[in-house]
């Protein structure tokens, strides 16, 4: 959740880290830091607040070939200024920083300070920088090597040291790290975005494994001082994707690319004349596949919407018994994994902890694991049997909001893909992907006007509690709407089955309280009605999303937004669109930080 940033090479670095950290403020926005080796020092500048707090405190023309930068997420201390990375080890010339959690740091704390050791700060990473320096004679990444030999928990960190100016070392356990090569130069960072204006040849370390960087020299090796080879990967996305475009926040723009995204979704993967679906990632395992007689996906917040969706549709399509799990409760609450069980893990980073963590515990326990994810090269990735990208491009937005809609149509490929191996007529195949192929285009207009969202948006932004209502497959939806309005807005939102309502979340429907019912076209519209007057009979407000030329409605709800009609199981993927639009409008009104909101940051890295 924190971000890194490293540069050593024949240019001034602090340009390169600031720029750096700018693209990953996204990742946490607490507090932020910058080290620079000089022969004979290292120069450590950092602050409490955003990274424009750091900008104010620093020389900007110092020419220091080497340095470090961290932008971070509290998770051990507060987000202070003593408390921001880098840490200096006790002598003050080797400078650390750090995403992760270190586990025995209270063991480690205590036997340093028998040594002697002062600390300055209540984080875990000053632990990793002291031992550093407890074992430094000369050799930085021997140092480091035999540090992180004491050291359990996750990591990934860059260290700096006054003695070897041109050298930064690196080292990953469980949070990514990535090496960019330039021409006389070397990057590191915990995220693409970071180095992808200097460079998009890069190196994927992988866990348990170094990198010892100077600007002409590169070595790779295990923690055991093993040599590991490694090719050089070209990243895909492109800088205009991590930019804003025009637009004021990254939310407001990843909402509105969503018709490019999911043609990039599908595109290459749907055959309207043959009724098929092609996924590359699923073609070795397809056979063991299509005798899943379980399907357990796993996944966090949007991304467990996303799924929540994908299980109705691996049951309807494909007619395998699925089901969805939080990843935090699958892997503590002794899951059944026989050998039909497959493991699917959602997520957009490939970098959340408890989604990793279900992963392993689900390869452990000897299941065949499949992932969905959206980063290429991202650590879900590596861990999988196998899977399949979103291809939805690069999103910064902490809400979010693309990988949801690239998520449930990769889900509902490969509910495709499944049933036509086993049951699914080419006729019924077909008539599902065409209209799947046809979502980008439905979501245009969508997009174009936006005036009713903003309307509700105006309307009920200072209401404190609102409702989100569905069924069947809008059910996930209304939670995924419910979610995006708090996160963003911090106004309290629940989502519910439209039916659990009466039993018990009803006694909070008060005069004009907004109660947002999707309520299109479909096998649940009649029940859903009910529902509606349900709320209208205690004094509810309602903000109806229906199916276009329903004229009924309109005589129920206080606010109507409409959507193209088109088979139920695709309906989330444009009615999430307008709860998507009154969220970003509601926290606009009330002057939230849309691309920063309290709290919280980009890919939850630790449990
Ligand atoms: O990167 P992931 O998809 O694994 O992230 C999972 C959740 O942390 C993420 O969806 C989170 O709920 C978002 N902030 C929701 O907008």
């Amino acid at each position: 959740m924190c971000g890194i940033i490293g540069y050593v090479g024949r240019r001034p670095a602090l340009p390169i880290l600031m720029e750096g950290l700018r693209r990953l403020e996204y990742r946490g926005y607490d507090s932020a830091g910058i080290a620079l080796a000089d022969s004979g020092a290292v120069s450590v500048t950092k602050s409490a607040g955003r990274i424009s707090v750091l900008e104010q405190q620093l020389d900007l023309e110092v020419a220091h070939t080497a340095g470090v930068g961290h932008t971070r997420w509290a998770t051990h201390g507060a987000p202070t200024d003593i408390n921001a990375h880098p840490h200096l080890d006790g002598s003050g010339r080797i400078a650390v920083i750090h995403n992760g959690i270190i586990e025995n740091d209270r063991a480690l704390r205590t036997y340093l300070e028998r040594q002697g050791v002062q600390f300055t700060s209540e984080t875990d990473t000053e632990v990793i920088a002291q031992l550093i320096g407890q074992f430094y004679d000369g050799n930085l990444e021997q140092a480091v090597r035999q540090a992180l030999h004491e050291v359990t928990g996750t990591y990934g960190i860059a260290v700096i040291c006054a003695d070897e100016p041109d050298v930064i070392v690196a080292a990953r356990q469980g949070s990514p790290l990535i090496i960019g090569v330039g021409q006389n130069e070397h990057l590191l960072a915990s995220d693409a975005a970071a180095i992808l204006a200097h460079t998009s040849q890069v190196i994927y370390l992988g866990d348990g494994e170094m990198a010892r960087m100077t600007p002409d020299d590169l070595r790779l090796t295990t923690l055991d001082a093993i040599p590991v080879a490694k090719d050089v990967e070209e990243i895909e996305w492109s800088l205009e994707q991590i930019e804003l475009a025009g637009y004021e926040h990254f939310m407001l723009k990843e909402i509105c690319e969503q018709p490019s995204s999911l043609e990039n979704c599908l595109r290459g993967r749907i055959d309207l004349r043959e009724g098929t679906v092609h996924l590359g990632g699923l073609v070795d395992c397809s056979r063991e596949l299509v005798r899943a007689r379980r399907i357990i996906m796993t996944a966090c917040g949007t991304a467990w919407h996303a799924a929540l969706v994908g299980e109705y549709l691996f049951e309807d399509l494909a007619r395998i018994p699925t089901e969805t799990d939080y990843a935090s409760e699958f892997r503590y609450r002794n899951p059944i994994i026989d050998d039909g069980t497959v493991v699917l893990a959602v997520s957009q980073s490939g970098e959340t902890a408890d989604t990793i963590a279900a992963l392993t515990e689900a390869k452990r326990r000897g299941a065949m694991t499949l992932g969905v994810v959206n980063v290429v090269g991202s650590t879900l990735t590596r861990e999988t049997d196998a899977g399949v990208y979103l291809h939805v491009g690069p999103e910064i937005g902490v809400a979010s909001t693309k990988a949801f809609t690239g998520q449930v149509s990769v889900l509902a490929l490969i509910a495709c893909y499944l049933g036509r191996r086993k049951h699914m007529s080419p006729a019924a195949a077909t008539q599902f992907i065409a209209a799947l192929s046809q979502i980008p285009e439905q979501m245009s207009p969508l997009l174009e006007h936006v005036d009713h969202a903003k309307a509700v948006a105006q309307r009920y932004s200072g209401r404190d509690n609102w409702l989100y209502l569905g069924r069947g497959y809008n059910y996930p939806v209304a939670l995924e709407g419910a979610l995006k309005l708090k996160e963003i807005s911090y106004i309290h939102a629940e989502g519910l089955p439209a039916a659990e309502m009466k039993h018990g979340p009803i006694a909070l429907i008060t005069e004009g309280m907004p109660v947002v019912v999707i309520a299109t076209a479909g096998s649940q519209y009649d029940k859903m009605m009910s529902n509606i007057s349900e709320v209208r009979s205690r004094g509810g407000s309602i903000i109806a999303i229906a199916t276009d030329g329903d004229r009924e409605i309109a005589k129920l709800a206080e606010h109507v937004l409409y959507v193209p009609d088109t088979l139920e199981p695709l309906q989330p993927l444009l009615t999430v669109i307008p709860l998507q639009l009154i969220a970003y409008h509601a926290a606009v009104l009330r002057g939230c930080n849309v691309d920063k909101p309290r709290n919280l940051a980009k890919s939850v890295t630790v449990e």
